[in-house]
């Protein structure tokens, strides 16, 4: 019995046909299309092991699996014209498979539901986006530790409160990412551990009555192990879940790295220029320049997030084992999967080729006294009371407040009329440099600190 594309593949016990707009609300052939490689892998894998176990012969497997790579090819030559009528990417290859060895082609489905089939196909898709991903954060976090290394030598303001606070390296300020990006990647890299767990031969939930063998196919499909409970396989999407999560967080992050380079690019600023590869203009205003990419980024955090939100929401409460709203699943990961891929090339390309203002960097470091609380530090080790030290800065900082001059502006005479214990070398103490280097604690922002963190980052990424 062959089978036209109007009668559905489940069609034993239908009697009616399905309402058109049913069809097309029920079809998820518009986006699973993208697992189409992973599906035929996922059926060769099968019908090896059916062959293996003898459940259907070495000839027939032969067939199926000769007739799969023809579609693969077709696939790729763009061939195939997906229907919607047949729902989804699993019954369209099937179809396919039978329009072109016959009904043999449904032999294929023995032993195996499109619940693990569905499971499995997902798997693989997200384990390959994982390791895009893995692979990815190692080239970005290169390029945060190669800056760190080539501006060594740049000093900035650090803030908080994003007010002037104490000035650090923008070295220091790179390897920040740098740690941060490391967590993410160690994030991706155990939960894809979790997702490594191959689904098929749980069947539709409760696995099957035929002798399959689904260590082999695991092992074809480049899985860890089979899973343990065909119900926990098919109908839980925590794999999912937890890829969204580390891919939020991931943005949170790199939405914070935009906003400072939006920031840092603003005429206030001006401590960086961004390549005018990755900038754009303004239609109307001739003179502007945008960090477009940057605010894009910052602004994809919405969807990433939203993709989260999605996903925990469609799977909340659903009783085991597969229910359809699970079909939900895919179109929020392929698109923060897709989203997040784009980001970090974006960022690989972009960020080796900003340009430093370090001259206005240094003098942004010097504002806003940020070496106050090293004036004060100075007076406590000449033995007076940090609150003293204190106060006696506090009166320097209105003198320089009210004259709009800097610390170390104030002649040394001005100086010992509010405390004695102030001498000449207190502007070595206050300069830049030192107030950097003084801060020698381990993780701090002095040059040997952040010497020693980018000879442990090269070492970790394998730079030379
Ligand atoms: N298109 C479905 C999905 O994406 C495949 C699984 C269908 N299973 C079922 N019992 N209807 O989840």
């Amino acid at each position: 019995m062959s089978k036209d594309s109007s009668s559905k593949l489940w069609g034993g016990r239908f009697s009616e046909e399905m309402d058109s707009l049913v069809e097309e609300f029920n079809a998820s052939i518009s986006f699973d299309q993208k697992m189409a490689f992973e599906d035929i892998d996922g059926s060769i894998a099968h019908a090896t092991m059916l062959a293996n176990q003898k459940i259907i012969t070495k000839e027939e497997s032969k067939k199926i699996i000769k007739g799969l790579e023809s579609i693969a090819i077709d696939i790729t030559e763009g061939k195939i014209k997906w229907q919607q009528s047949l729902e989804d990417i699993h019954m369209n290859i099937e179809f396919e498979l039978t329009k072109r060895i016959g009904d043999l082609g449904g032999k294929l489905h023995t032993a195996r539901s499109r619940n693990d089939q569905v499971a499995t196909d997902f798997r693989l898709y997200l384990k390959k986006q994982n390791e895009t991903i893995i692979d990815l954060l190692t080239e970005t976090m290169k390029v945060f530790v190669e800056l760190a290394e080539e501006h060594i030598d740049a000093i900035m303001p650090g803030y908080t409160h994003l007010q002037v606070a104490q000035p650090i390296l923008f070295s220091h300020h790179m390897l920040a990412y740098y740690q941060m990006l490391l967590r993410d990647q160690d994030r991706f890299i155990h939960s894809l551990e979790r997702m490594d767990v191959s689904p098929l031969g749980s069947g539709a939930l409760a696995g099957t009555g035929f002798n399959i063998d689904p260590w082999q196919t695991a092992q074809i499909l480049g899985f860890q192990n089979p899973a343990h409970n065909s119900l926990d396989a098919i109908s839980d999407r925590d794999f999912v879940i937890e890829f969204q999560a580390n891919a939020s967080i991931l943005i949170m992050h790199l939405s914070r790295l935009s906003e400072e380079m939006i920031l840092w690019t603003s005429q206030e600023f001006s401590f960086i220029k961004l390549p005018d590869s990755h900038t754009t203009g303004s239609s109307i205003m001739p003179q502007k320049k945008n960090a477009d990419v940057s605010e894009l980024i910052r602004g994809k955090t919405g969807r990433i997030y939203g993709n989260l939100m999605g996903i925990l929401t469609v799977m909340k409460g659903l009783p085991l084992a597969f229910n359809k709203d699970m079909q939900e699943d895919k179109e929020g990961a392929f698109d923060t999967a897709e989203t997040i891929i784009i980001i970090l090339k974006l960022l690989l390309t972009m960020m080796p080729k900003i340009k430093l203002n370090k001259k206005r960097m240094y003098y942004a470091a010097g504002r806003a006294y940020s070496n106050a609380t090293d004036f004060a530090d100075y007076l406590a080790k000449k033995g007076l009371p940090f609150r003293e030290a204190h106060e006696v800065v506090g009166k320097l900082v209105a003198i320089g407040v009210a004259e709009a001059k800097d610390l170390e502006d104030i002649p040394l005479t001005r100086m010992q009329n509010i405390s004695e214990l102030i001498e000449a070398d207190v502007f070595d103490v206050i300069r830049l440099e030192h107030v950097v280097n003084v801060r020698n604690s381990y993780g701090g922002t002095s040059s040997e600190q952040v010497s020693l963190q980018i000879a442990n980052a090269k070492k970790i990424l394998g730079l030379k």
